[in-house]
């Protein structure tokens, strides 16, 4: 695996691989990978001749008072990582090249970016929206992969990808748990045994809902009021939102129709974890 460093050595190895008719394929990271990265770089090693995975802390999307001075960063545990799910080429840039001084220019998605974590972290979706553009304009895929442990996310960069007529194919890859359910993060490296017990809550009270719907239950309402009784349980969680909106337009909806997103994010201790599931009205059966 070739790591990569400079927008031009990037460019060019991109431009050499297009002229030899190579599709490529791209996983944009933050780093301290775990297993729901390695799922998304294994998906694109399947469908694409050349796998680039990045590894950029992106200064724009944390908000005052967030954690992007003490986000884990572990470079060659990582490379080791990406090499062994099959990623070709590693990019990671500095952050004076991606935003030199007198950067000026920004994406801020509309709508669907002012609901869920657009309200509890302010800007993200900007910061978020502008580096993807970025890399989706450095990299050329043909596919880009993300998870869906971050769906809002995903049906921001899918609009964005509409409205600026970008080409890159966006694949949504199911959330990676652990074997307790817990969904995959690189946040969960902050909590301390007894929180890393506390956060399975978040799985537990998506399970509730899960469990719910298959009964017939029907009224958003009283879904979400079942989640939040389950997490108000846990003595260590406390809740930043439990919403269920219309998938994937994310309107607002009273009664499960069709396909529902149920979001959750929640403080465990000092660590906002965040985790969904897609809930469907499935129809009545013959
Ligand atoms: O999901 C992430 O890790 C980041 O938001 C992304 C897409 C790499 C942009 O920095």
């Amino acid at each position: 695996m070739r790591v990569i460093e400079t927008i031009a050595d990037m460019k060019a190895f991109i431009k050499m691989n297009k002229e030899k008719g190579k599709s490529i394929g791209l996983v944009p990271t933050m780093g301290a990978l775990h297993e729901g990265h390695l799922t998304l770089m294994r998906r694109a090693r399947e469908s694409c001749d050349v796998v680039v995975a990045t590894i950029f802390v992106n200064p724009t999307q944390f908000g005052p008072g967030e954690d992007f001075q003490s986000y884990p960063r572990d470079l060659s545990g990582d490379s080791e990582k990406a090499a062994s799910a099959g990623v070709d080429v590693l990019f990671h840039p500095l952050a004076a090249e991606m935003y030199p001084p007198g950067y000026a220019t920004f994406i801020n998605v509309r709508g669907i970016t002012e609901k869920l974590c657009g309200i509890s972290r302010p800007g993200h979706f900007q910061g978020v929206a502008t580096i993807v553009t970025k890399l989706l304009n450095i990299i050329q895929p043909d596919r880009a992969f993300f998870g869906q442990k971050d769906a809002q996310q995903v049906l921001v960069i899918r609009r964005m990808v509409q409205d600026l007529n970008l080409d890159a194919a966006i694949e949504m890859v199911p959330i990676v748990r652990e074997s307790d359910g817990l969904a995959q993060s690189s946040r969960n490296v902050y909590l301390c045994p007894e929180e890393r017990n506390a956060a399975l809550v978040l799985f537990r009270s998506l399970k509730k809902a899960e469990q719910a719907v298959s009964n017939g239950e029907r009224s958003i309402g009283r879904l979400k009021d079942l989640v939040k009784k389950e997490i108000a349980a846990e003595r260590l969680a406390s809740i930043d939102y439990v919403e269920m909106y219309g998938y994937p337009d994310l309107q607002p909806l009273e009664e499960l129709r069709g396909q529902v997103l149920l979001a959750l994010a929640v403080r465990i201790g000092k660590t906002r974890l965040i985790d969904n599931m897609i809930l469907e009205d499935s129809p009545a059966c013959c």
